[in-house]
């Protein structure tokens, strides 16, 4: 997962890791020199995985800050968001598949609302807002969800979920003997 040579690059903590349960803190003002540092190397670390989004939590902070750049190859377009939050949803809700860097290579349909609007602040303490359908829309939330210690499982029925923690669990198991 970590390259030796890029010391940009974060291990990303995995399922069953307990940090990954926990609720993130806002982040201040104050915490802006580090926020800047870290969310270049949760940029690297996200490209190199490679992934789509990416939750300080996932790699070991407990900040609300989430970096996300949803087409890398073909229409890079990184944003940062600080302290997100969903100001709005709307009823229609849409299923569709997720997958996350903390899971790897396990994918499940999550049903969400389709359409969210989600304020937030940038790297230069400005409030911005960002309104996503489809895929934008559900990496918010799936985002956003890692900053309160939520997991995309935890929309599954039971069944369903145990099913893909045990398959993790195997899988992981497998790689650390190779
Ligand atoms: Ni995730």
């Amino acid at each position: 997962m970590s390259a030796a040579n890029d010391a940009s690059i974060l291990p990303i903590l995995i399922v069953p890791d307990p940090v990954l349960r926990k609720t993130s803190r806002a982040v201040t003002p104050d915490d802006l020199p580090f926020v800047r540092e870290l969310a270049a190397k949760m940029f690297a670390t996200m490209y190199k995985a490679p992934g789509i989004g990416l939750a300080a939590p996932q790699v070991g902070t407990l900040l609300r800050l989430v970096v996300m750049d949803l087409a890398p190859d073909k229409m890079p377009a990184p944003i940062v968001l600080i302290n997100p939050e969903v100001v709005a949803a709307s009823e229609e809700k849409a299923a569709r598949e997720e997958g996350c860097l903390s899971l790897p290579e396990q994918y499940a349909d999550v049903t969400r609302p389709a359409r969210v609007k989600v304020k937030y602040r940038d790297l230069d303490w400005v409030e911005r807002s960002v309104e996503g359908e489809e895929l934008l829309a559900a990496c918010l939330q799936h985002e956003i969800d890692h900053l309160n210690g939520v997991l995309f499982v935890d929309y599954l029925s039971s069944l369903k979920r145990n099913i893909l923690l045990r398959k993790l669990a195997k899988e992981q198991k497998e790689k650390a003997k190779r």
